[in-house]
């Protein structure tokens, strides 16, 4: 309805982990549960916005709610996936666990099991797909997450600067109540004139409202 705080904004969201092929049956991924994205992107569609969700693997669903959900696995999908809607956007927020690194190779068969006890799979950087949006952004307002584990303040501000962001979500891993597969998570906001924002622990889905809140008052 049009009374409703995001109503006619269009909001790209990023969740989950991604898969990163090493061959037909095997990869590298992360612990990401996709909880928070799901959660960002349900309350944000609740609030009236047209939500895409770009997911990498997750149990997580979206049954019930009006979001158009793109599955992705790699981040290079990811990466595609991304641009190709970033344009007709007004905000987006980069909550997915991105792989820094994939298989340089991917094999086309399994690879056997050899005689040697060790083995090596060479690895090349994936593209930083929230860099690479702050590089290109114009009017988006463009969200980004942290998950640090020590001086995490100071990184965080570093990522937010070098990324081009409108602010970044801190969570702390020294938090217990914060972090992967988890359903409670405790942030600090930390907005692009570096004043900060510290919230209390709290579910995920409350967490969704804070973040969301922060970009309605931005908006
Ligand atoms: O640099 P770092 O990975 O810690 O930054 C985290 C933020 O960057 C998250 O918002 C994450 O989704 C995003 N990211 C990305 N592409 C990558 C790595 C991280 O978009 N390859």
């Amino acid at each position: 309805a049009a009374s409703l705080p995001l109503y006619g904004k269009k909001i790209l969201v990023s969740a989950g982990p991604t898969y990163e092929n090493i061959d037909p049956v095997r990869f590298i991924g992360n612990y990401s549960s996709g909880k928070m994205g799901f959660e960002i992107a349900k309350v944000a569609t609740s609030l009236g916005a047209d939500v895409t969700l770009v997911s990498g693997p997750s149990h997580e669903s979206v049954v019930g709610y009006p979001i158009r959900r793109v599955d992705v696995i790699s981040a290079n999908n990811m990466y595609n996936a991304m641009h190709a809607e970033f344009n007709n956007v007004d905000v987006v927020i980069m909550s997915a666990a991105v792989a820094d690194y994939r298989p340089k190779d991917v094999a086309e068969q399994k690879i056997k099991k050899e005689n040697d006890d060790n083995m090596t799979i060479e690895l090349i950087k994936n593209p930083d797909i929230l860099k690479s949006l702050g590089e290109i952004k114009t009017h988006q307002l463009l969200v980004g997450f942290a998950l640090e584990t020590n001086n995490e303040e100071e990184y965080a501000k570093k990522k937010l600067i070098k990324k081009n962001l409108d602010f970044i979500v801190l969570n702390s891993m020294q938090d217990k109540e914060a972090g992967f597969q988890k359903n409670t998570n405790k942030i600090t906001i930390i907005d692009k004139d570096l004043s900060m924002q510290q919230f209390d622990a709290k579910t995920k889905t409350d967490v969704a409202k804070d973040i969301i809140n922060t970009i309605i008052t931005k908006l």
